[in-house]
């Protein structure tokens, strides 16, 4: 909040400007002072001061007779009445007229310090919601989806004409990225919308629970299987199946898929009757699947039957521009479930998150805001509020290679550092981290313990 305001006194009594002026200045402030109503608007238009203090009962014209002036031309300016006890009333009355409120003479000047302390915060609140407005409209809205990144934008355009389309989509993008809040977009602006959405975790299951997840069974195609049971393929009939984690699944089962996707027909486990389905498809993936074709664990055919309709979500670090944006909305959306009213993340608290590589993506900013709003005692959410490896982010570059020593010695060095940074980035997950450094996970507890290096808890 700006700490010096230019305040304008209105009052006939000379002795009165005077004591305002005086205590005032001495706070920092800019008074400018009128005499009537008259002069008040003159100095009104002139200097666009950030918060009147007016007498009412003046000779020229009177305070309401200048506050209704005032109001016409710029009514966002906070306007407080002086008034005597007797005219107390008239007062009242004008609060009506937007005045920001009043103060009765003979006043105390604390009391007088604190009604405009209140008009300034308001004004600051005020603004500061202009400025959110201002960055949402800028932004772009699609289904849950919230943007400002040209390449989201052109994406969730790109959705919008899919949706009306039949066609299978393939989604990749990394853990985090909104996939799966792209599939629900896609389903509930398509003409299925009234249909079922389904998703399933294709890595979550072992094979052939993943085989009769999908495809049902017939009544004693296995031990177990007492009566027939319709899978998801049949379950999201009218709708869509999201198949999340596509990368996972089994090369059996990808045939499979294939012909689903191809014919839309299948039979369930252990019959023969084929079975048609109106579904659309949606596959997603953080896996590179180009790299799963060459190394045989993807199926080519499968491949390019999904490649025909494929989105590529970029990470957020490669999207800056939406950082304060989602931010700012998650702070509004914990706000409301943790009943806090925390105006604005501090700037160096955004300038952290801006630094940081989000190997989490925005889910991991949600989670990082749900925190904050949580941990912060105040109105504003500052560096001590996110988690110390957030804190304590900073480029490893930048610093001089320390070159003593044999060569062997200087790599190892600096491939412990390296190992510090993957596993500070990502919270002490080691998985995610030998994924960061290109290593097995395996690889990367080896060179833990030969390094020695202590480990940092899994957050
Ligand atoms: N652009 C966005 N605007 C608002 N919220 C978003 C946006 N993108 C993602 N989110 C939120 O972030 C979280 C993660 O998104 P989502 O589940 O769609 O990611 P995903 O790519 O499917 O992740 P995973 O690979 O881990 O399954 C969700 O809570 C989602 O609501
Ligand atoms: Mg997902």
């Amino acid at each position: 909040m700006k700490q010096s305001w230019q305040i304008l006194i209105v009052d006939d009594e000379a002795n009165v400007r005077r004591m305002l002026t005086t205590a005032f200045t001495l706070d920092g402030h800019r008074p400018l002072c009128a005499a009537n109503g008259c002069e008040a608007l003159e100095l009104f238009h002139s200097h666009q001061p950030d918060v009147v203090l007016m007498d009412i009962r003046m000779p020229v014209l009177n305070g309401i007779e200048a506050l209704e002036k005032m109001r016409a031309v710029r009514p966002g300016t906070p306007v407080i009445l002086m008034t005597a006890y007797a005219a107390v009333e008239t007062a009242v009355e004008a609060l009506r007229f937007g005045a920001f409120d009043y103060v009765i003479k003979p006043f105390d000047l604390s009391e007088v310090k604190l009604v405009i302390q209140r008009a300034m915060q308001m004004q600051d609140m005020k603004q500061q919601i202009n400025q959110l407005h201002q960055q949402l409209s800028k932004s772009y809205q699609w289904g849950h989806i919230l943007t400002q990144s040209p390449a989201m934008m052109e994406i969730c355009r790109d959705t919008a004409k899919i949706a009306l389309s039949h066609a299978s989509v393939l989604i990749s993008g990394e853990s985090g990225t909104g996939k799966e809040l792209i599939a629900r977009a896609i389903h509930y602006n398509s003409g299925r919308s009234q249909g079922p959405f389904i998703k399933i975790n294709c890595a979550a299951l072992p094979e052939s629970l993943l085989e009769s997840e999908l495809f049902g069974h017939e009544k004693g195609a296995f031990t177990g299987a007492q009566l027939q049971r319709h899978g998801l393929f049949e379950r999201a009939h009218g709708g869509t199946l999201l198949l999340d984690e596509v990368g996972e699944m089994p090369l059996n089962l990808q045939v499979k898929l294939l012909r689903v996707l191809q014919e839309r027909e299948f039979e369930r486990i252990g019959g023969s009757q084929t079975v048609r389905v109106d579904i659309r498809i949606i596959a997603a993936t953080n896996r590179d699947i180009p790299a799963m074709v060459e190394a045989g664990t993807f199926r080519n055919d499968l491949w390019y039957r999904l490649n025909v309709i494929h989105l590529t979500l970029p990470p957020l670090r490669e999207r800056l521009e939406d950082i304060s944006l989602l931010a700012n909305h998650f702070l509004q959306k914990f706000n409301l479930e943790n009943q806090r009213e925390i105006i604005e993340i501090d700037t160096s608290t955004m300038a952290l998150l801006e630094s940081h590589t989000w190997p989490g993506n925005i889910r991991e900013l949600s989670n990082i805001i749900e925190r904050a709003v949580i941990m912060s005692t105040g109105m504003v959410i500052f560096p001590e509020d996110l988690p110390p490896l957030l804190q304590a982010s900073k480029p490893i570059s930048g610093k001089e290679p320390d070159t003593a020593g044999s060569l062997k010695e200087n790599v190892k060095r600096y491939e412990k550092t390296l190992i510090i940074s993957a596993l500070n980035d990502n919270y002490g997950n080691r998985t995610r981290a030998a994924m960061l450094l290109g290593i097995s996970r395996r690889a990367l507890m080896y060179k833990l313990q030969e390094y020695n290096i202590e480990q940092i808890a899994e957050g």
